[in-house]
């Protein structure tokens, strides 16, 4: 059974219910480092473990390159819409330590700071779009990590462009309602949503 936000349990602020992952991006806006700072101080601010902070990020703009690196490793079925947003950005974790130790919940904190960032985004006006449809191998390679570093995800940033232009079969996707689990699916214990 699924579920429309339209429908949701509880009411959501609105930074949370206006966030989605859209595919029709302006090919002609434009972003700036200064328009994005924010989006990298709301990830900054995550919760992580032993407040380890195992992320980074590699941004490039589009027309640079390091937008082209990240393109060029990205899934066609991605890359297809992805290369109109005005920014790419490679999302990673640190997996361990210098020591060789590893940092278990380096994933979810990166997740979790991922999650901050699109929540200021929506914020912002600019919208994100997290992609797991990408070569990671390559794009570390490209990237020089060493192998205590992983990217993890990828994403776009960037202005709402026009859905008829994109191939028809996103363009049923783009307008598809968005659904969720119900919340009796997810809690259990003394909390009960069924
Ligand atoms: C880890 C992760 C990987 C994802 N990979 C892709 C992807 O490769 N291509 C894509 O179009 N969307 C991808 N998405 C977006 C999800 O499909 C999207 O978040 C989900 O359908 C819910 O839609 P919403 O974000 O609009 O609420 C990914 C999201 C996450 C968090």
């Amino acid at each position: 059974m699924t579920e429309s936000t339209s429908t949701k349990t509880f009411p959501l602020h609105d930074a949370l219910a206006g966030r989605r992952s859209p595919r029709a991006y302006s090919p002609s806006a434009t972003l700036t480092p200064e328009q994005v700072g924010p989006l990298f101080e709301a990830a900054r601010w995550a919760a992580s473990s032993s407040n380890s902070q195992p992320w980074s990020f590699v941004v490039g703009f589009r027309g640079d390159e390091v937008f082209s690196t990240i393109l060029g490793t990205l899934a066609s079925g991605n890359a297809v819409w992805a290369e109109h947003a005005s920014a790419l950005v490679a999302n990673i974790a640190r997996t361990h330590t210098d020591e060789g130790k590893a940092l278990s919940h380096a994933w979810y904190d990166l997740g979790q700071a991922v999650a901050h960032l699109s929540v200021q985004a929506t914020v912002e006006g600019i919208l994100v779009h997290q992609m797991g449809g990408f070569d990671s191998e390559a794009l570390g390679n490209a990237l020089g990590l060493d192998d205590h570093h992983r990217v993890v995800t990828v994403m776009t940033l960037g202005l709402q462009g026009d859905v008829a232009d994109l191939p028809e079969n996103l363009q049923e996707r783009e307008k598809a309602p968005r659904v969720r689990k119900p919340l009796g699916d997810l809690v259990s214990g003394s909390a009960n949503y069924a």
